[in-house]
């Protein structure tokens, strides 16, 4: 993207470096940006210093980091079009961060269910990072003046908070930030877990079979859909009291693009047992391609470097601008 590009939308995005990015990431968040990128003014970003607030080994942290990189570029973000880089080389998001965090309050932080999860699954480490967690995510966003921001439904709700501080932020000294909206996807806003439907599809989720990872084998991937959680109706249709199904279902329809009435038909009078093994084939043809261009990439790191140095400059230099208005309208003595 280059700066002076035509007057499309902004979009920013970013998603943790874990070190498995699920189904769930894939078709609710990275499938979206892919597509997004010819019609907006994308920018995203591997969020690694959100990734923090719960311990990492520190050589694992660093392939994962890389990891997540490249299989974005090989899920399909084309960093000709949209700069995309590792949070951490970007300077301006921490300075702003710690200047929301002065403009959030600690009512609206204690609210945040990400922040209610996370403390119960690490209840020996609720760090300050945990909690202020969302105020690292608002600086990312507003940052770039973004007009949308491509998630799951998961994170509608720190959304929100954004919106929130920079309307605060706002009305103390005048127009500073654009008001982001979500840009929640039409299918795979919410990947359910494939032993308990009810639950989010996480990579926190200690039972391996409950997600998909996106560089899984093809025989664990069809081992996985094979297990999965379903009813006793043995009715492929999507129906209340069928949430393993109705996840499936989703699946089936946001990896191939089939409705789900057609999915219906399809599976017409046939058991659960064919259509399982039919998701599952359709996830392995879906990331056999994105798994053979991971190989590649992840082999190439001077490819690897010379993009996320490019965007990083680029992101900076744009977030700069943001940065040096906030400061400038709170009373700092410029530099
Ligand atoms: P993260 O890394 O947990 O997830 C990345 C994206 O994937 C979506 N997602 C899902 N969508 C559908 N079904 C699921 N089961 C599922 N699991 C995850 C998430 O909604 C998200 O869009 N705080 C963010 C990362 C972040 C960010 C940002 C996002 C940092 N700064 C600025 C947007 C804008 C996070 O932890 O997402």
């Amino acid at each position: 993207m280059s700066e002076t590009a035509e007057k499309k939308k902004v979009i920013f995005s970013a998603i943790q470096p874990s070190g498995t990015i699920t189904l769930g990431n894939y078709l609710g968040a990275l499938q979206n940006w892919v597509k997004l990128q010819d019609d907006y003014n994308c920018i995203y970003a591997v969020a690694d210093l959100h990734a923090i607030t719960v311990r990492q080994d520190p050589k694992a942290f660093r392939q994962n980091i890389l990891n997540a990189y490249a299989l974005f570029i090989a899920c399909g973000i084309d960093t000709e079009k949209s700069p995309f880089f590792i949070q951490s080389h970007v300077h301006t998001h921490a300075e702003l961060a710690w200047v929301l965090n002065c403009y959030t309050q600690f009512g609206e932080l204690s609210r945040m269910t990400q922040f209610k999860d996370k403390s119960q699954k690490h209840a020996d480490n609720i760090n300050a990072g945990l909690f202020t967690y969302p105020s690292l995510m608002a600086a990312d966003i507003l940052l770039y003046q973004a007009d949308l921001v491509p998630i799951g439904i998961d994170q509608k709700q720190h959304l929100e908070l954004t919106r929130n501080i920079a309307e605060r932020f706002n009305g103390i000294y005048g127009n500073t930030f654009r008001i982001p909206e979500a840009y929640i996807g039409e299918t795979g806003a919410k990947i359910m877990s494939l032993q308990d439907p009810t639950k989010k599809m996480s990579k926190s989720d200690e039972n391996v079979n409950s997600w998909v990872a996106i560089l899984d084998k093809p025989d664990t991937i069809m081992k996985k859909f094979k297990r999965a959680v379903t009813d006793s109706e043995a009715r492929v249709c999507v129906g209340e009291g069928k949430d393993g199904i109705n996840n499936l279902i989703g699946i089936m329809s946001c990896v191939t693009g089939k409705t789900t009435d057609e999915i219906t038909a399809e599976f017409e009078g046939k058991g659960y047992g064919d259509f399982k093994t039919a998701v599952g084939e359709a996830v392995v043809e879906k990331v056999r391609p994105i798994q053979e261009r991971f190989d590649r990439l992840i082999a190439d790191k001077a490819y690897l470097e010379e993009q996320y140095r490019k965007s990083a400059e680029f992101a900076l230099r744009l977030s700069q601008r943001t940065l040096d208005k906030v400061m400038k309208k709170i009373g700092y003595v410029a530099r």
